[in-house]
Order: C-alpha cells, then sequence, then structure tokens
C-alpha cells in the first residue's frame, strides 16, 4: 500500500489535465483495501478511480483517490465451452481482451482497445461495436464503503442500460468500491459483426485475433492517440429521443440524412454527427478541441488544458447543439 499527499494527477487519467489531490492511495490486496476503509485519517470523500480514462477534474480535489493495483486473473474452464474469468478490478480492459485473444477465448474482442479497468467496466457498462461488457459479465465483489461489509452484485441486480448500471444511480454512486470482477468468455467462436463496416472489413467468418486486430485499427484511425493527445475518448452520449422528437428533427432539417439507431426506450442518434453538423469539428477553445476526426471526443490540444477549459468547451458544445437541434447532450465522462 501507498499513501501520497498534495500529489499531481496529470498521469492518473488520461485528460492529461494537471490539478492536485490532497492525497493519492494505491492499494492490492482485499487487506489492504479494508484497512483503507477502516482508516477514518484520510482526507475525504474517497473516490476509487480506474485508469481514469473516463474522469475529468475541474479543480483540486480534496479528497483521497484510490487506485486498486492488483493484478490476479483466473481462467476457469466449465463444463460448457465456457470460461470463467476473475480479475482484480483495476486490471486495465484491454490487458484483457488481449489475453482473451491469446487464448482464443470469445466475448470481449470488440471491446478491445478501450482504455480503462475491467472494474470501471462493470460500473458504467463500457460498450463498442456492438458488445456492451454486460453480456459477459457475471458478478462483482465489492466493499461499502461506510461500513466495510461484503456484498456481491450479480447481473440481475446491475440494472444495465446504456453506458448505465445500479452503482450509477443517484442512489448507490460512490457507496460500494468493486475489488474483484467476474466474467464469461466461450471456447465457441461467436464473432459479433453487425456495427457499422465492421464485416465488410473482417469478412464473414474472421478468426477472433481478426476481429481484434481490425477493431484497433478502427479506433486508431478515428479516436486521438493518447501518447499525443490527451482525452477521455468518447465525451458524451448519445442521445436517445422519442419516435415524435425524432420526426421533428427530421420534420426541421430536410437537408440532413440524420443517422439513427433503434434504442429500448426510443431513437439514438450519434452525438458526433449533431456536433459535426454545427461546424464544431476541430473547433479550439483556449488549450482544449473538438477532435478533427471524431468531434464526441475533446482533447487536450496543447497538453496544458485545465478543467476549467474543457468544461468551457463542454458546454459550448451542448449550448450550440441545443440551439440548432433542441436536443440536450450528456457527458459520458465523470465530473469531480
Ligand atoms: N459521425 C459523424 N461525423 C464524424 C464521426 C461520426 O457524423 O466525424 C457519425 C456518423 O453517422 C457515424 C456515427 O457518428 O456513423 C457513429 O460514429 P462511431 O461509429 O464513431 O460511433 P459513436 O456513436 O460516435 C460510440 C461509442 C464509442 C465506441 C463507438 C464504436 C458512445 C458515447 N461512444 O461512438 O465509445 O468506440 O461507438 O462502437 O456510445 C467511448 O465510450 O469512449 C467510446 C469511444
Amino acid at each position: 500500500m501507498t499513501i501520497k499527499r498534495n500529489i499531481d494527477i496529470a498521469r492518473l487519467t488520461t485528460f492529461g489535465i494537471h490539478a492536485k489531490a490532497a492525497a493519492v492511495v494505491t492499494y492490492s490486496s482485499l487487506e489492504e483495501l479494508e484497512q483503507i476503509i477502516a482508516d477514518k485519517s484520510l482526507p475525504t470523500p474517497i473516490v476509487h478511480i480506474g485508469e481514469g480514462s473516463n474522469l475529468l477534474f475541474t479543480d483540486d480535489f480534496p479528497g483521497t483517490l484510490l487506485i486498486n493495483e492488483g493484478d490476479s486473473v483466473e481462467f476457469i474452464g466449465l463444463d460448457d465451452n465456457e470460461i470463467l474469468v476473475t480479475a482484480d478490478a483495476g486490471i486495465p480492459m484491454d490487458l484483457l481482451c488481449g489475453f482473451a485473444a491469446e487464448f482464443d477465448f470469445w466475448g470481449i474482442e470488440n471491446l478491445s482497445g478501450i482504455p480503462g479497468s475491467v472494474g470501471a467496466a462493470v460500473v458504467q457498462n463500457v460498450g463498442a461495436y456492438g458488445v456492451e461488457f454486460k453480456d459477459v459479465f457475471v458478478e462483482a465483489d465489492a466493499i461499502e464503503v461506510a461500513t466495510g461489509k461484503h456484498r456481491k452484485f450479480t447481473l440481475d441486480e446491475m440494472n444495465y442500460g446504456y453506458r448505465y448500471s445500479l452503482l450509477k444511480s443517484q442512489e448507490w454512486k460512490g457507496r460500494y468500491f468493486i475489488y474483484r470482477v467476474k466474467f464469461r468468455l466461450s471456447e465457441v467462436p461467436n464473432p459479433k459483426l453487425d456495427y457499422g463496416n465492421l464485416r465488410s472489413s473482417v469478412g464473414e467468418s474472421p478468426t477472433l485475433a481478426e476481429i481484434r486486430k481490425a477493431i484497433i485499427a478502427m479506433r486508431d484511425s478515428k479516436l486521438p492517440n493518447p501518447s499525443e493527445y490527451g482525452s477521455a475518448g468518447s465525451f458524451f452520449k448519445n442521445p436517445v429521443v422519442s419516435h415524435s422528437e425524432f420526426e421533428r428533427i427530421v420534420a426541421e432539417n430536410p437537408e440532413l440524412e440524420i443517422p439513427s439507431y433503434p434504442a429500448p426506450d426510443g431513437i439514438k442518434i450519434p452525438a458526433a454527427f449533431l456536433i459535426d453538423k454545427c461546424g464544431l469539428k476541430g473547433h479550439q477553445l483556449g488549450n482544449a478541441s473538438v477532435w478533427h476526426k471524431q468531434p464526441l471526443v475533446i482533447v487536450n490540444h496543447t497538453g496544458n488544458a485545465t478543467g476549467s477549459e474543457i468544461l468551457a468547451l463542454e458546454r459550448l458544445i451542448v449550448a450550440t447543439v441545443e440551439k440548432r437541434f433542441g436536443i440536450t447532450l450528456h457527458p459520458e465522462v465523470e465530473h469531480i
């Protein structure tokens, strides 16, 4: 376990924004996590972070940031060609996608290249190219921050939706820290190729390794290279509107062919399209800018952006899209 005080957290988030945290604590075992939770002298609030790939610190942070450095992963073969994976929650999602590809275990290949830890994947139901983490999730082991009590969260309890779980709801947010995750993969090939032009780029019966390679290439072609530009991936969620709202938008914009996808509670429109049509692609505000290849992403363009500059650009995008289309975008990135 390490406890460091008054730390610059630029390296702890993928945005690379400079801000100070009163304390940063790392741990690598359940016993250490229990000690940390029992230690009432740490600055509060205590916020558990993963790889910091979905976080925006808008100012210095007066509390403690907690990081799981446990590195245990276990693959257990079950009777029915299924593999049960048990992983410490801090393990990067893409490391697990890489292992799965090496062993030819199917289920998370479409999530290749997503930054962030597997614990964060559980909480925010990460998704890409037609697969969401909920599709493989089995259960997570968690500890209650206020009491140190243990409990499991099963698939049924998690109430998963698009970039949503029970643990993101107002009532449950921040109450539990997840320290271990169980999910299920399969030895039986099951390519999911329906998203965008994935099928045309890999053919009808690709190997798992071919899918992983194609997904990483697609992401690399659109998303900023993290070693060059700090970002948090998609900054906004794709909005879901009602059918009548969608008809209104189509009627008001006869010159546009508005892309749309059916969603459980309405119609999903790509936020990237709306931002693009507002002419904001590449738009720069101070040290922050809208990524020129995928306008759903805000980048720390110069490396010197502050949290408030990113926030100012976020507000400009929301206001512009609202004025042009009457749709309110909501950030996917969590603000701290
Ligand atoms: N589009 C434009 N202009 C652009 C780029 C995209 O109009 O410059 C429109 C196009 O109509 C395109 C559509 O947006 O078809 C969708 O674009 P894309 O396939 O890149 O997906 P997205 O909806 O923008 C979502 C996820 C990504 C994930 C991709 C692929 C969210 C918030 N984002 O983006 O996730 O990689 O699909 O599945 O759902 C992330 O969460 O950080 C992330 C990168």
